[in-house]
């Protein structure tokens, strides 16, 4: 009995531990002593940012960000609760005085408490600053600062203040948790061809592991900084069963798609979220994975050596969940391209889970922390729309400055759920202007794709949620009678902005083949059509003067400046 009980408190300990709130999934200490504590989270399509600030105090507390660490400039919330209820203000400090309220106050408080001698303050803004006494929120470190009182009476904060830099928006923590070790799957001893350009493949088995093990942080090995340009690492699905080291594209090693990592110039280390870790060894299955390096040799030296690759880095401390890998968007299919001599042509993919129990047993919702999106050179822009019940709730993720030569993986800034019976609609935009001949669906760089990997937890043993254009429709659409006059006219066409347009057209009218598929390579077709994806516009700068928590004080200053508008 008392053992039960006591594995029993163990479980509920590391629960508490290891549950992480959607909305709120990154935290961090900014005292050495550990009193206070900050929660964030932050949502980049509506360009808001929220906080949870917790403080060992029954006092006043404040948060702020500031230019160079100290007060002077810094933009500042300050609130507690006090002997006559609670008080939040947004104000600004113009040196090591008392920080003046904000003509304009642009924190929203979204809950404060007290209790156990700790004060709590949730609030929220724009990543953005809507006045000229708020600052910017980049996605570099920021020097925060922080202070707190003993009591409500905010006056001097003694000591009780520090500075602490923190990348918010881009916010990869070193783990080192217990029982932790690394491999690496790189280029062994590689000679760099002397060629411009060179993608170079190797596929390679992960080390076994009797036990599963979590991988928790992937990090870049990079052997030569000056050459490598970026680089892909796909897991293989467990029909191949032989390392090759070859030129990309050259052979058929293509069944390896599923991105599992990239880097690219100027990334860095991905560190995966608490909650999560990738599961690799005991049953998980022994995949070969390719890894597929760009070298850029522009002065064609000879004679370089790489090693060059990624480094994972996993533990036996098992996590809550396993994270798993879900490849969405356009399937490869035969008869898909895009045209010459456009200036954006729109390709879109369809996820519809509604079908993911059709080649699944007892499917769950995907809780996902990081998109991947996808696609080769002629890519400029890539989003992925969210609907719920026929409307779109969102923006999963979005890129409007994709470059393939420049991937980089970080956590979206809140965990994201995506329910049984959503569709998500993966839409890229590609440029062809500086292109002669059709550009065809496919895996080498010169070919395109669009995908959008979502990276989620709990895993589940589903590998695919696509979709392609029903070709038999097409070619009715386009007025062919097979699928060799339908190619014959694609290669004759005279592509311009009108033929362009209304090919772009005719693909996302006509009905879409759409498939699920699991592990194990069985799959699920149905029919379906593109949903209409809107592009949602940020949230406006919240304004003050609505809420009700404010101090009387700044509540006048905030009407008068209305007042003085109208
Ligand atoms: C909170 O502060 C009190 C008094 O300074 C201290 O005794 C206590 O250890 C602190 N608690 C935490 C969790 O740091
Ligand atoms: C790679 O090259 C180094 C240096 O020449 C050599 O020591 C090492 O054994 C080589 N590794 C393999 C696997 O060939």
């Amino acid at each position: 009995m008392v053992t039960l009980s006591l594995v029993l408190l163990l479980f509920s300990v590391q629960w508490s531990w290891a549950q992480e709130d959607p909305l709120l999934p990154f935290s961090e200490h900014l005292d050495p002593e550990l009193n206070v504590r900050l929660r964030w989270g932050f949502d980049e399509i509506q360009g808001t940012i929220m906080f949870e600030l917790t403080v060992n105090t029954s006092g006043w507390v404040g948060f702020g960000f500031s230019p160079k660490g100290g007060m002077t400039g810094a933009d500042i919330v300050i609130g507690g609760v006090g002997p006559k209820g609670s008080y939040f203000t947004d104000r600004h400090a113009g040196g090591n005085s008392m920080p003046v309220v904000d003509q304009q106050q642009n924190y929203k408080l979204l809950s404060l408490t007290e209790s156990n001698g700790k004060t709590v303050m949730k609030f929220q803004r724009s990543i953005d600053s809507c006045d000229k006494d708020d600052l910017y929120i980049t996605n570099l470190p920021m020097k925060l600062i922080y202070a707190y009182g003993q009591t409500d009476d905010v006056t001097y904060h003694s000591t009780r203040r520090g500075t602490k830099e923190l990348n918010l928006l881009k916010y990869m923590p070193r783990v080192n948790p217990p029982n932790s070790n690394f491999f690496d799957m790189t280029m062994v001893n590689f000679t760099i061809p002397t060629n411009q350009t060179h993608y170079h493949c190797k596929i390679m088995k992960a080390p076994a592991f009797d036990v599963k093990q979590h991988i928790y942080r992937i990090e870049p090995v990079i052997t030569n900084v000056d050459l490598v340009h970026h680089l892909l690492l796909y897991r293989c699905p467990l029909s191949v069963t032989e390392p090759l080291d070859v030129e990309c594209y050259t052979t058929v090693a293509g069944e390896c798609m599923e991105v599992v990592a990239v880097w690219g110039i100027g990334g860095g280390a991905f560190e995966f979220p608490e909650a999560a870790g990738l599961p690799i060894g005991g049953n998980v299955g022994d995949f070969y994975y390719r890894l597929e390096v760009h070298y850029n040799n522009p002065n064609e030296s000879a004679g370089r050596v790489d090693n060059s690759g990624l480094r994972f880095y996993y533990t036996s401390e098992l996590r809550q969940h396993d994270a798993g890998i879900l490849m969405t968007g356009l399937a490869l299919a035969p008869g898909y391209a895009i045209p010459p001599k456009a200036k954006s042509f729109l390709t879109y993919g369809l996820c519809d889970t509604s079908y993911i129990p059709q080649v699944l047993e007892k499917p769950q919702d995907l809780q996902v922390f990081t998109v991947m999106l996808h696609t080769h050179l002629a890519g400029q822009k890539v989003r992925v729309g969210h609907f719920r019940g026929g409307k779109q709730i969102d923006l999963l993720a979005a890129d409007e400055n994709y470059n393939f030569e420049f991937q980089e993986v970080t956590n979206l800034g809140k965990t994201k759920t995506v329910k049984l019976g959503d569709k998500l609609l993966v839409e890229c935009t590609y440029n062809t202007e500086n292109r002669d001949t059709l550009t065809w669906g496919g895996l080498s760089t010169s070919d395109e794709m669009c995908l959008a990997f979502l990276v989620y937890y709990p895993a589940m043993n589903l590998s695919g949620c696509l979709s392609f254009p029903d070709s038999t429709a097409l070619g009715y659409a386009m007025g062919a009678t097979d699928i060799n006059s339908f190619l014959n006219m694609m290669f004759t066409k005279t592509w311009n902005d009108t033929s362009i347009n209304q090919y772009q057209q005719t693909l996302k009218k006509i009905d879409q083949v759409v498939i699920v598929m699991n592990s194990f390579n069985n799959a699920s077709y149905n029919k379906g059509t593109l949903p209409d994806l809107k592009v949602i516009p940020p949230a406006p700068c919240m304004n003050g003067c609505v809420t009700k928590h404010l101090a009387l004080l700044s509540l006048l200053l905030c009407l008068a400046v209305h007042w003085a508008f109208f």
